[in-house]
């Protein structure tokens, strides 16, 4: 760290030092911790646009540039070279693991994939029109009753960590099967994280199920372009609850719940309602571009924009790469992906989008090729938290073994009425 100061001018003349905090790739930030202390002045940053909540090793995003990276690594190698079991060791681990190592740890996501029987009754007391994000985090929340060991500050994190990756698969799948009417379908321990998630959502009893090696591929690739994406509203959910000494199950469920929001988890989603809607009333694009534009109803073109990315978001690049590749592959002619393009095409060129830096983001391009592998719109932000998950369980353990992590207590500018007395109801007009 450098050895460097910002000097701060108080409107009645007073200055004040603070220590500047220099990253590992150069970011600046002022430290304002004994400001209030040393002031009586807090900081006001709304929404937290500018506002670092923790020094944290696990991902770096250059917004401006378009970078990001995960323990250092290009999310294009990743997603090119990797897979989504692979990547959230890193995450988590912080390295690469060695083949015994990464060996070692399938086998234990291949172990712990089961969920209790008992939990499956809970399923059967869900409306069938449940969201199943709904169902996911009441799940997951569940979970600390089944392993409540986890109450134990001191215990081992280790296998909480494995069970809650690996049951979260099983839970989204079948969450999916209920909600289908169908019977659920146990995990096949000969089948690689991702395949085995393709097994439980397509498979039935009848019929065995293989899984296309691209669809894998494809999973694989959404899922760690998901992994993690530092201080986002769900994963700052997951390290503010996490930061009061709740469990990783209750922690991650809050996280899930963040992330359920349209402006967040939610958007893939409203992607490709967006998309079906514009199909639907005659494909005018430029109609649509248009009364976005004049904020018509209040809308906003979903798939596009980002508080960190002021560029073509490195991840929708890879998506479009992908939803090519998927849609030759599997020979599906979709209008949606031609409405997509257009929308692409046409925001790309108009100066509303270009001058506010509004690029496509990850979830222009992942509804759509959720949709291509057969999975239901509803789902695609269980997608999502899947995806998510290593990145939660990163920042969690990060935080549990940071021993100068404070429970997370934002101050506020109180704007609210001065003192006054309390009125009697008969005198109140
Ligand atoms: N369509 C149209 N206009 C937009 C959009 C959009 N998608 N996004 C931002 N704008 C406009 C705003 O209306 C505002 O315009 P103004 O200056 O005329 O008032 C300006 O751009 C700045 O917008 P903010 O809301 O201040 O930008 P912020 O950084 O807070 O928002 C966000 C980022 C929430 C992602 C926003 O771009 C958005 O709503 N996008 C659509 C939803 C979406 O795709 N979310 C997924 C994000 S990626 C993820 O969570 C994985």
């Amino acid at each position: 760290m450098a050895d460097k100061t910002a000097k701060l001018t108080l409107d009645d003349g007073r200055t004040v030092n603070l220590p500047v905090v220099v990253g590992t790739e150069n970011e600046h930030a002022i430290d304002i911790r004994s400001l209030r202390a040393d002031t009586g002045y807090v900081t006001l940053d709304t929404g937290f646009m500018n506002t670092g909540a923790t020094k944290s090793a696990i991902t770096y995003i250059d917004g401006e540039a378009g970078i990001l990276r995960y323990r250092g690594i290009p999310i294009e190698e990743l997603a090119e070279k990797s897979t989504f079991v692979e990547t959230a060791y890193l995450l988590i681990h912080g390295q690469l693991p060695t083949a015994t190592q990464l060996t070692d740890f399938s086998k234990q996501l291949t172990y712990h994939s089961m969920v209790h029987e008992d939990m499956h009754h809970f399923y059967a007391g869900f409306p069938s029109s449940s969201h199943p994000m709904a169902v996911l985090a009441a799940m997951v929340s569940s979970m600390s009753a089944y392993y409540p060991d986890c109450l134990d500050r001191n215990a081992p994190m280790e296998l909480h960590i494995t069970r809650i990756l690996s049951k979260v698969r099983t839970i989204a799948a079948f969450a999916y099967k209920k909600s289908i009417g169908q019977p659920i379908m146990y995990p096949r321990n000969a089948l690689t994280y991702c395949a085995n998630f393709l097994h439980m959502m397509y498979a039935v009893p009848a019929e065995p199920y293989e899984p296309d090696p691209l669809v894998v591929k494809a999973l694989n690739q959404l899922l760690i372009l998901h992994a993690d994406h530092e201080q986002n509203c769900s994963t700052s959910t997951v390290r503010l609850v996490g930061s009061s000494g709740a469990n990783v199950y209750a922690a991650v469920a809050a996280g899930i719940l963040a992330l359920w929001g349209p402006l967040h988890g939610g958007a893939n989603q409203e992607v490709v309602e967006m998309l079906e809607d514009i199909s639907t009333s005659g494909g005018d694009v430029k109609k649509f571009v248009s009364d976005i534009k004049d904020k018509k109803g209040n809308r906003r073109l979903m798939g596009f924009g980002h508080r960190v990315y002021k560029n073509y978001d490195p991840r929708a690049k890879v998506l479009k790469k992908m939803a090519d590749q998927l849609f030759d592959h599997l020979g599906v002619s979709d209008p949606l992906l031609d409405v997509a393009r257009e929308l692409e095409e046409a925001a790309l060129k108009d100066e509303y989008f270009v001058g506010r830096k509004l690029y496509p983001n990850v979830d222009f391009y992942s509804g759509i090729i959720y949709k291509a592998i057969g999975i239901p719109t509803p789902m695609f932000t269980v997608m999502f938290a899947l995806g998510r998950l290593p990145g939660w369980i990163a920042h969690w353990k990060e935080m549990v073994e940071d021993p100068s992590t404070k429970i997370g207590r934002p101050r506020q500018i109180y704007s609210g009425e001065n003192q006054r007395p309390y009125v009697d109801i008969n005198d109140r007009t």
